[in-house]
């Protein structure tokens, strides 16, 4: 099984205060290169990057930064917005992942609608394709929207486990993972490659290890957040360190 590394907050941190026209620089804390090298260090399989229509957090710069320093197949998280596929193409990431976008959201909410958005995928992914870029759709475990996503054109789906992160109770919890397993299993049949991944965290990843057929979990969230957590002591004593110092 293969990890992708969601590194999108350490550019929301780093965002927290080079906003409203102040631009951060490569130096900029915290700096995404040096995520980039704990993840290629760590030894996770790839890279994940959501360049949102609003740059929330990743910019444009940033893509650019990890697909030239980057050891590891970069996905590029995007919507179907022309601008975005522009600079996807020319970018070329090895992998696209193609999400629904509102501004509003805060995070990624539910998946792709395949079928409404058919017409715009069939134009897209072929263009995706041609520059050498796989393509990958992020679903919910839906077997409509896998059936559409089949016959999209793209290689990959990536199954959105946020309803089963999301369950509040076991019985919940269980059924949901089991409409991911029949998804996985509907997906592969019909010859897509299989990824999965929201709301993924040391908790909740035991169970969805059982989806047949998966390659790789993309995740974020919950890593960033153990960084940040697990590490916060030592910064503090670096500090320390230095105010004690004569
Ligand atoms: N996959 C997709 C398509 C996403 O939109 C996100 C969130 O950016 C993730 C995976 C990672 O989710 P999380 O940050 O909850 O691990």
């Amino acid at each position: 099984m293969k990890l992708g590394v969601n590194l999108d907050h350490v550019a929301t941190l780093r965002q927290a205060r080079y906003r409203g026209g102040k631009k951060a620089s490569a130096r900029a804390e915290p700096a995404l290169a040096e995520a980039l090298h704990a993840v290629e260090r760590a030894g996770a399989h790839g890279v994940t990057l959501h360049l949102r229509e609003d740059r929330r957090h990743i910019q444009d710069e940033d893509v650019w930064m990890i697909k030239k320093e980057s050891r590891l197949p970069l996905n590029l998280e995007m919507s179907l917005a022309p601008e975005i596929v522009q600079i996807a193409l020319k970018l070329r990431p090895e992998e696209a992942c193609l999400v629904p976008e509102r501004r509003e959201e805060v995070t990624t909410e539910g998946g792709l609608d395949v079928v409404r958005a058919e017409a715009r995928l069939k134009r897209v992914i072929p263009l995706l394709r041609r520059r050498g870029i796989r393509v990958s759709l992020f679903v919910s475990p839906n077997l409509d929207q896998v059936r559409a996503a089949a016959s999209s054109g793209a290689e990959m789906i990536e199954l959105n486990t946020g309803a089963y992160s999301d369950a509040g109770t076991a019985s919940a919890r269980k059924s949901e993972l089991n409409r991911l397993m029949k998804a996985g299993r509907l997906g592969h049949a019909l010859g897509l490659r299989i990824n999965a991944g929201h709301g993924l965290n040391y908790r909740n990843l035991g169970p969805v290890l059982a989806i047949p057929y998966l390659e790789t979990l993309n995740i974020g969230h919950a890593i960033i957040s153990r960084a940040l957590q697990s590490g916060l002591e030592d910064a503090i004593r670096d500090m320390l360190r230095i105010l004690r110092a004569p």
